[in-house]
């Protein structure tokens, strides 16, 4: 499918897919939206020390790369993504200057360029494992304490905004683990609720009235 690069209202890039008008992060700032859904409402709140995080949907790194930036804990990260973005499309991305990190431009290439499968330790206190799977396909069972749901929204992929996904989610976080995703539609609610999930309205990124954040409050 047709991929290209625009700014966001931030002055941020991301990637946009003409034949389903979809972007990887809101137009409205793609970087606005990562520190407010992921960072500020997710990684923020979990109290432990060493964090084991999940993303649906590593695509451009961005989430991957704000959360090294964000935090001085350990953090073990795994990102899943059918469809890697490529060299080319990654040489495009502003981030590490947007967010002023060109003294980490490095992290931001290992984080690209090392191996898929396979655990990375990208800094000493930042590991890194990339799957390239189907969200279907995941089937890991209290493993982590924070997920970043970061799917295409349910208007484009409705099959991954169902319950049988978030029932997946739920069972691969450990008890008290959390989920956050940009999406606030009632629907997507009600399948997280139907699950187990205890959900949470929050103000949403700016461009968008509210987000919602689950816990599997057992
Ligand atoms: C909204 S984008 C993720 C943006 C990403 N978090 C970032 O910061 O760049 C959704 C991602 O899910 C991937 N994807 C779409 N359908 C998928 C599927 N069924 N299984 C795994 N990955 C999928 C896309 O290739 C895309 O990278």
């Amino acid at each position: 499918m047709k991929r290209e690069i625009i700014i966001t209202s931030d002055g941020s890039t991301t990637i946009h897919l003409p034949e389903l008008n979809e972007q990887y992060h809101s137009k409205h700032g793609a970087i606005n939206e990562a520190k407010h859904v992921f960072i500020k409402n997710g990684l923020d709140i979990i109290p432990s020390d060493e964090i084991s995080i999940l993303e649906i949907g590593f695509g451009t790194g961005l989430n991957c790369f704000i959360t090294f930036l964000e935090t001085e804990k350990k953090i073990n990260y795994v990102g899943v993504e059918a469809y890697p973005v490529d060299e080319n499309e990654i040489k495009k991305l502003n981030y590490t200057s947007e967010l002023n990190a060109d003294d980490c431009k490095d992290v931001f290439e290992k984080i690209h360029n090392v191996s898929w499968e396979e655990k990375h330790e990208i800094t000493n206190n930042f590991s890194l494992i990339k799957r390239k799977q189907f969200f279907k396909d995941i089937e890991d069972k209290n493993t982590f304490n924070l997920i970043y749901f970061d799917a295409f929204g349910a208007r484009v992929q409705p099959e991954l905004w169902t319950e049988e996904i978030f029932k997946k989610m739920f069972d691969a976080l450990k008890p008290n683990g959390v989920l956050v995703t940009y999406s606030a539609k009632g629907s997507v609610r009600r399948a997280m609720q139907s699950v187990g999930f205890l959900v949470e309205r929050l103000e949403g990124p700016p461009g968008k009235r509210e987000m919602l954040r689950g816990t599997k409050n057992i």
